[in-house]
């Protein structure tokens, strides 16, 4: 009984170590491209973005779309432009985030792939590829940013309603799906460690 439960701690444990080593893993590279892009900003003397957490959930979503596919020098910022890749599902997205299509229209959608998120890589393929266009713009001020294996997606919000993120239910805290599920694994790991 005892050797049971010291093998289902033992397991928990080891999830919540994996999980969590990865999420901060992944909010690294999200948080050394903010930094990069908003550099990049400073530097044409436009202000810096401000994170948007709703955008970062439908970054999130697409991001899970994303996952698995190969880089080619047809994915990502080397996407011919018209023929990016539409989601059927992409009001799925937008319910999942509470987000109406209505304040996300002027928003601006892009991925990016590069084998391992190399932070110089990611950077270099968003400020020296057809994005550079959208991130000097003076329209965006917000960005929510989110990576799934060698995916990285960032969204750009605006100060107008077109383009806020704001979801319908303002003042709901939505956690991402990844957030909840290791916060749930370590709070059971914490419960078999009693
Ligand atoms: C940014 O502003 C400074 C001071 O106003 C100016 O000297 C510089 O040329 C500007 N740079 C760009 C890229 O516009
Ligand atoms: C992309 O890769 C394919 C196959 O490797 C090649 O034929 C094509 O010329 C490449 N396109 C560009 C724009 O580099
Ligand atoms: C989305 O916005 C439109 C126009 O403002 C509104 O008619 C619609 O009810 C909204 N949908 C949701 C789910 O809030
Ligand atoms: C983006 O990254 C990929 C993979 O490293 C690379 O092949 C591509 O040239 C990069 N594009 C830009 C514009 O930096
Ligand atoms: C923004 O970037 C695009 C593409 O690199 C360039 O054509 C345009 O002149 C830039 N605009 C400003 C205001 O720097
Ligand atoms: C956008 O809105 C935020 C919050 O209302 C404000 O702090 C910021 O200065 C605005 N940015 C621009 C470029 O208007």
């Amino acid at each position: 009984m005892s050797s049971l439960k010291n093998t289902t701690l033992l397991f928990f444990l080891f999830q919540a170590i994996v999980l969590i080593n990865h999420q901060v893993r992944s909010d690294d590279e999200e948080d050394s491209l903010l930094q990069g892009i908003n550099k990049y900003r400073t530097s044409l003397n436009l202000t810096a973005f401000v994170k948007n957490e709703n955008a970062a959930c439908l970054a999130d979503q697409i991001a899970e779309q994303y996952k698995g596919e190969p880089c080619t020098n047809s994915t990502g910022s080397n996407t011919i432009i018209g023929t990016e890749n539409h989601f059927p599902n992409y009001p799925d997205f937008l319910a999942h985030c509470k987000l109406n299509i209505s304040n996300t229209a002027d928003g601006s959608i892009m991925p990016a792939c590069v084998p391992n998120l190399d932070p110089t890589l990611v950077l270099w393929n968003f400020t020296k590829s057809q994005y550079s266009g959208d991130l000097n713009d003076t329209k965006y001020t917000g960005a929510g940013i989110a990576s799934e294996g060698d995916w990285i997606v960032l969204v750009l919000s605006t100060n107008s309603s077109q383009g806020s993120y704001q979801t319908y239910k303002a003042a709901g805290f939505i956690p991402r799906p990844s957030h909840l599920f290791h916060f749930i694994v370590f709070l059971m790991a914490c419960f078999f460690f009693l």
